[in-house]
């Protein structure tokens, strides 16, 4: 049975009485196979798994899809139902927010050497609305475990500083990326894009792909490879590239022009204003 619960009041009583170890899986829903795998994780370490489904108003900037951001707990929780999941922890912004606006003047700030990258340079709040979302739902819940797609990666990252500064004593779990067989990411955003708009969108995985073997031939600098990829991108006039970076494991620092593995190259793209990212490591 698939509990639905609102309240923080009723989360905590239901997890005082389940069987730990307690597996958490953050969603804003919509959920796809990306979501159904960490979710498989989670089943597979957990006696008890909660799916959170919040849209997070504290993560979108004004001009982004807050309002719009497809929402469908009916749907999302027959999923639920299907993987068998526990619970269902669907509050409303106020229980999480009860002074929103409080809320937005003061975040949580990761520093600046994860957030001032790749997404966060055209996502200034970003991730300062994550760490504070993320933060509040460890506080409620007190998982054991918690799942993070490998697809946000840099999110993966700001997730793993927040666990490390508050002490909090939580295993994050990041799982792989789930890809149609065309290679395209499984995203929420995905259902903006027309049918054309996904077959180009599968475009951003083979620029990775590409920069990848060229990386691993030898033949090619990381900055070599980045532009190769580039050059094959530009040919789809759909596609705008907001970054393609090559980013080292240990911190996402930069990479020396003669890395070979131990890093990540990483691409956030619109395709006909749909915002995707994606990434790919080179080990
Ligand atoms: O990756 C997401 O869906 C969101 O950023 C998260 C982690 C649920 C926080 O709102």
């Amino acid at each position: 049975m698939t509990l639905l619960i609102k309240s923080i009041k009723d989360i905590k009583d239901v997890i005082a009485k389940s069987e730990r170890p307690l597996g958490l899986v953050p969603t804003m829903g919509s959920l796809h196979e990306g979501h159904i795998s960490l979710i498989k994780a989670a089943k597979n370490d957990c006696k008890t798994t909660i799916v959170y489904v919040f849209v997070n108003p504290l993560q979108f900037g004004p001009n982004e899809d807050f309002d719009q951001y497809p929402r469908d707990l009916e749907k999302d929780l027959e999923i639920c139902k299907q993987n068998n999941i526990d619970i269902v922890f669907a509050p409303e912004v106020s229980e999480i927010y009860p002074n929103l606006e409080d809320s937005k003047k003061n975040p949580i700030h990761p520093p600046k050497e994860l957030t001032d990258i790749l997404c966060g340079k055209t996502r200034i709040d970003h991730f300062s609305g994550v760490a504070t979302v993320i933060k509040k739902f460890f506080e409620i819940i007190e998982p054991d475990f918690t799942y993070f797609g490998e697809k946000d990666l840099q999110q993966f990252y700001v997730i793993k500083w927040l666990v490390e500064k508050f002490n909090l004593p939580i295993k994050i779990k990041s799982c792989p990326t789930i890809r149609e067989s065309t290679g395209l990411a499984y995203s929420s955003r995905n259902r903006y894009l027309t049918p054309e708009g996904k077959i180009v969108a599968a475009s951003l995985y083979k620029a990775l792909k590409l920069a990848k073997e060229n990386t691993r031939s030898g033949i090619f600098s990381v900055n070599k490879s980045v532009l190769e990829s580039l050059i094959f991108l530009s040919h789809f006039q759909e596609i705008k590239v907001e970054y393609f970076d090559a980013r080292n494991k240990a911190n996402l620092e930069k990479v020396s022009e003669d890395a070979k593995h131990n890093f990540y190259y990483l691409i956030a793209a619109k395709i006909n204003n749909v915002r995707l990212i994606d990434n790919i490591e080179i080990t």
